[in-house]
């Protein structure tokens, strides 16, 4: 891979691209940002985009595209069935992945509704083990009527560590729950670049290895391949076994491994979508007919068709190591200049965002008052940047009613890929530096409202604490925005 050098600055990443166009970006005054995060119910999912500078809750469907994408779009064969998009993108994915049959699905959580319904479903009370859990796959896994067991290695969960694979599987206990009871596993689910625990990547020799023992014990492997273009990254930077193989070679030596391959084309290919991949031509033809029932018609299922031929070209882009580098470089930068001011990072940095270790950063706020929740809202206050909480309010509520506990409590700021310039992290790496200075004046939040899933409920401030630590940015920054 290419590396940049500088004389006498220091290292910095360097965008590989220049823009063509661009969206305008208001940042509110501090004052304004309170009142926009108070009408929002201290819920970032619920704010309003015209109110945020910086928009770092997901990577997903917000990647900028190229000017070849955009081109590619008026290519787009408009065409119920048999569409001559349909049989461009899936020339582009056999080349990539070397699979014979394509499904074309609405999006990620598409492909996972598509998967239980034709392996969880026909098994009542069958299991997934995963390497970690993600709400859209194991959602779909439980409604129908399956569930999941976690295979990530101890590690996996540390926040702070050198461990440069931590969305590794536990070898030991998948082997034990597939020896046990193969016969009641709907299928295994490998997922890359492993979201809830930082974006961190899962090694090549693991993934091979749980293929190894899925073969072993007559078990479907299922690729979760949405977040792979980061991970292909660290495969590359990170494992030395790979380091001069090609980004094409990879990705052929660990497709050719697995059964079935799926992603979220939101993310992987720089579009907005979803695809199944697989080689079998009886199960190809059974998952279609769930496609046609619940998609489209299997040669579009669901997407437009002008987002289509932009995965193909966004697909070759995702093969470029010049370009995959990039979303990488910028987390690790993030991380890294957080990391020296002393802020708690989760480390070592992985794909999709810069997350930060709340329980760390405001040790004061007891987990039934939401740290991560309380600092997503500060994070907003002291920036305009929208980050989104990663801990207890993303979870379900518990059954009997208790507010409940996430096994991390994150906050996540995703750097969209393309999207965000140098100067851009420098001011949020400056904000977010002050807010760690003044972290004592973060407290906590409580439930407003309560639905079905807490994921869309309002919260309150447990006191005036957002007022006072906007009224003490006032002070600090003078007429600053
Ligand atoms: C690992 C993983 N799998 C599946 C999905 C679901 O994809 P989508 O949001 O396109 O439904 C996501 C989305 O964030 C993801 O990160």
């Amino acid at each position: 891979m290419e590396k940049i050098g500088y004389y006498n600055r220091k290292p910095m990443p360097l965008e590989m691209h220049k823009v063509c166009i661009v969206q305008k970006a208001e940042l509110l005054p501090v004052e304004e940002r309170v009142k926009a995060i108070r009408k929002a119910g201290f819920n970032s999912y619920r704010m309003e985009s015209a109110d945020i500078y910086l928009d770092m809750l997901t990577d997903s469907g917000v990647n900028a595209m190229t000017n070849e994408q955009l081109g590619a779009m008026m290519l787009g064969d408009d065409c119920y069935a048999g569409s001559r998009t349909y049989f461009r993108l899936a020339d582009k994915i056999k080349e990539i992945f070397n699979k014979d049959y394509f499904l074309p699905v609405h999006q990620g959580r598409a492909c996972e509704h598509m998967l239980a319904l034709a392996y969880v479903q026909p098994k009542p009370g069958s299991i997934v083990p995963m390497n970690f859990q993600f709400g859209t796959s194991v959602g779909k896994i439980k409604y129908c009527g399956g569930d999941y067991v976690i295979c990530l290695r101890e590690e996996g969960l540390e926040t702070a560590s050198s461990d440069p694979f931590k969305g590794d599987f536990d070898l030991v206990k998948l082997e034990g729950i597939l020896r046990e009871q193969a016969e009641n596993v709907a299928f295994v689910r490998i997922e890359a670049g492993t979201n809830l625990i930082g974006g961190q990547p899962i090694s090549l020799d693991n993934m091979l290895a749980v293929s190894e023992l899925c073969k072993k014990y007559g078990v479907l492997s299922v690729l979760d391949a949405s977040l792979l273009q980061d991970n292909l990254h660290f495969i590359k930077t990170r494992e030395n076994a790979y380091q001069n193989k090609s980004i094409r070679e990879i990705v052929r030596a660990l497709s050719d491994a697995v059964d079935i391959i799926y992603f979220s084309a939101r993310k992987l290919g720089f579009g907005r979508g979803g695809a199944i991949i697989l080689n079998d031509e009886k199960e190809f033809e059974h998952i279609k007919t769930f496609v046609a029932s619940f998609e489209g018609y299997p040669t579009f299922g669901g997407m437009s068709v002008k987002e289509m031929e932009a995965i193909r070209v966004g697909l070759d882009d995702t093969m470029d190591e010049r370009i995959i580098c990039q979303g990488p470089q910028f987390i690790e930068y993030l991380a890294n200049e957080l990391e020296d001011a002393g802020v708690p990072v989760v480390t070592p940095p992985g794909g999709l965002g810069c997350h930060l270790d709340a329980e760390k950063f405001v040790p004061h706020i007891p987990h039934s008052k939401y740290p991560a929740g309380s600092l997503a809202s500060a994070i907003y206050i002291s920036s305009g940047a929208r980050g989104m909480e990663r801990g207890a309010i993303d979870e379900p509520w518990e059954e009997d009613g208790v507010a409940p506990y996430g096994a991390m409590e994150l906050v996540r700021l995703a750097v969209p890929r393309r999207v965000y310039t140098v100067s851009q992290l420098n001011y949020l790496i400056d904000r977010v530096c002050w807010l760690y200075d003044n972290r004592e004046l973060i407290e906590g939040l409580q439930f407003s409202t309560k639905g079905p899933h807490n994921f869309y409920d309002a919260l309150e401030p447990v006191s005036d604490w957002p007022e006072r630590l906007a009224a003490k940015f006032r002070k600090d920054f003078g007429d600053s925005l």
